[in-house]
């Protein structure tokens, strides 16, 4: 069917604010040193670097230039901007080790980032589905993944804590090789890497 498949969309967001919310309760609960912490917060920043930096290419200009909505598409770009800081200020903690200051930091920009991607689902997706053509959101999609590079990380991080369904509408948005790629060798791998951890209570 010819028609744009956001589930990488929703299945990023959600994985985004799956691991603040595993840095935040990691912190809080004294954690904010080490290779798990600092492996986890490298991940998490390249690939929200990515995922913004594609949005800000190959998405918002894409929809300016066919006349969407300005408004929109100028919140999204000052919000991404605007996390900047508190991406900083997250950086500074893991940097520093502070416990407290890091479970702060990792709260405040879960709330921006979920608020940020409730406003890109809420009101920039329909804009998508309405005004790209299926070549342009693909054009998107391939941007990041030539920015991701190899998905052998990328796919085990994105599907870490998925539920049942999101994981089916991914592994039914690839080709089925992936599938066997992830289970057999690159969820063990990242599963023995460095990682942040799920609450032991979630
Ligand atoms: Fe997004």
């Amino acid at each position: 069917m010819s028609e744009i498949d956001v589930t990488f969309m929703y299945a990023v967001h959600d994985a985004f604010q799956r691991d603040l919310e595993r840095l935040a309760a990691m912190a809080e609960g004294g954690d904010a040193s080490g290779a798990a912490v600092e492996a986890g917060w490298e991940r998490f920043k390249a690939f929200l670097h990515v995922h913004h930096t594609a949005e800000d290419t190959h998405l918002w200009p894409v929809l300016r230039a066919k006349g969407a909505s300005p408004a929109v598409l100028d919140r999204m770009e000052d919000e991404h901007a605007g996390l900047e800081a508190l991406l900083d200020a997250v950086g500074g903690a893991v940097a520093a080790g502070a416990a407290e200051q890091l479970a702060d930091a990792a709260r405040l920009l879960a709330d921006e980032l979920g608020d940020h991607c409730e406003h890109e689902e809420q009101d920039a997706l329909p804009l998508v589905k309405e005004l790209l053509t299926v070549q342009e959101w693909k054009a998107f999609g391939a941007e990041q993944r030539h920015q991701v590079g190899s998905p052998a990380m990328f796919f085990p991080w994105l599907l870490d804590g998925a539920d049942p369904g999101m994981r089916r509408r991914v592994f039914d948005a690839v080709p089925p090789p992936v599938r066997v790629l992830h289970r057999f060798v690159w969820s063990p791998r990242y599963r023995r890497a460095p990682r942040w951890h799920a609450p032991l209570s979630a």
